[in-house]
């Protein structure tokens, strides 16, 4: 005899176990989540998060000396030269990512950190030099920090044994003045000194860049994550580590009033530091704010996937795509991630 659909279901689907246990409750025939999985296609048709090139900020680091090193604990990301930089920039261009971030690496360090701020310095030779090389292809927004340019490694000046902020903070702005002279698409201070938006904004103002934006490392973690930028950078702190200016990890209203206190003070953009560890932070100022937020996949989250890919462990690909999308998921429209050149030439992003 003819059985009805449901019928027959009902006598041979293994879900039907459960039904002789608590009906009602196990089995929703109405609504099936898997109808939805069943072919790619459907699945793409259905997809709430898509990570795109257009979302990759690639980060770089350029080397005042005259040759390239890969850095041992980032396999694939190099201290450039600049005329090795100039040719790896014109990749990333033609890959059609939008923006580059910069990072110094100078020949010389002092107390002061003033090759951050030289207009000859490293990162303003290297804007120009890109600028007219690519032109207007590629965004490159200058990391501004003075950590690279110290001789101990700290983000400001010493006085009285700690890091003095508003001796630092006008400094910073002299930087983000060269880097805008040079050229630069964008000003991305890393510093975590208070008050420091304000007084960039101010002075970008006064020497002509109304227009230049400001994407501020706003909720900035003292974090282990940053382990290999350290040796990329040579910016280990020789005394002491960052707790005093950079955020202690368990604190998550602390990361909306710095947040609060940037936007106030002129920023364009946010951005949350490092990425995973810190996805509810990203998700509590996407429901909080309507500014573009950018997150920071950072050198120690990269090193980890590198690492247990060339282990045979886990599948890069899938990984880093994964990873990517968490970060838009949680409310990110910009991705600081040292994997964008590998996701788009790969096909990990779309
Ligand atoms: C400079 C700066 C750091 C990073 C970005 N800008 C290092 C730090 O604060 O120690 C970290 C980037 C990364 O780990 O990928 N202040």
């Amino acid at each position: 005899m003819a059985q009805s659909p449901r019928k027959f279901h009902s006598q041979h689907s293994i879900l039907n176990t459960s039904l002789t246990l608590t009906p009602m409750i196990y089995i929703n025939r109405t609504q099936r989540p898997r109808r939805l999985r069943e072919s790619p296609l459907l699945r793409k048709m259905v997809r709430e998060t898509r990570v795109t090139k257009d979302n990759l900020l690639y980060p770089m680091f350029v080397s005042e000396s005259g040759s390239s090193t890969e850095i041992s604990s980032m396999p694939g990301i190099f201290r450039y030269s600049l005329d090795d930089l100039k040719r790896e920039v014109t990749k990333v261009a033609g890959l059609g990512i939008p923006a580059i971030m910069l990072f110094g690496i100078p020949n010389e360090k002092d107390e002061v950190g003033s090759g951050g701020y030289d207009t000859e310095g490293i990162i303003p030779r290297a804007i120009r030099a890109l600028k007219a090389e690519i032109g207007d292809s590629v965004l490159i927004v200058p990391d501004v920090c003075l950590c690279e340019y110290t001789s101990h490694g700290h983000c400001g000046v010493i006085s009285n044994g700690t890091v003095d902020n508003d001796e630092t903070v006008p400094l910073l702005a002299r930087a983000a003045v060269a880097y805008a002279e040079a050229g630069a698409d964008m000003i991305a201070p890393s510093d975590m000194m208070d008050g420091r938006i304000g007084v960039i904004r101010e002075e970008l103002d006064a020497a002509g860049f109304p227009y230049t934006p400001i994407m501020a490392y706003s909720a900035k973690y003292s974090s282990g994550f940053y382990g290999p930028f350290r040796e990329a950078a040579g910016s280990t702190p020789q005394f002491g580590d960052r707790k005093a200016y950079q955020m202690d990890p368990p604190n998550a209203r602390e990361a909306l009033k710095e947040m609060d206190l940037d936007l106030a003070e002129g920023a364009d953009i946010l951005m949350v530091k490092p990425g995973l560890a810190y996805l509810d932070i990203l998700r509590a100022a996407r429901e909080r704010y309507d500014v573009p937020l950018a997150i920071y996949n950072v050198s120690g989250e990269y090193s980890m996937v590198k690492a247990a890919a060339q282990n045979g462990w886990i599948d890069e690909g899938r990984v880093v795509s994964e990873t990517l999308t968490a970060f838009k998921r949680a409310g990110a429209d910009i991705i600081l991630t040292y994997h964008a050149v590998d996701a788009v030439r790969e096909g990990w992003v779309e």
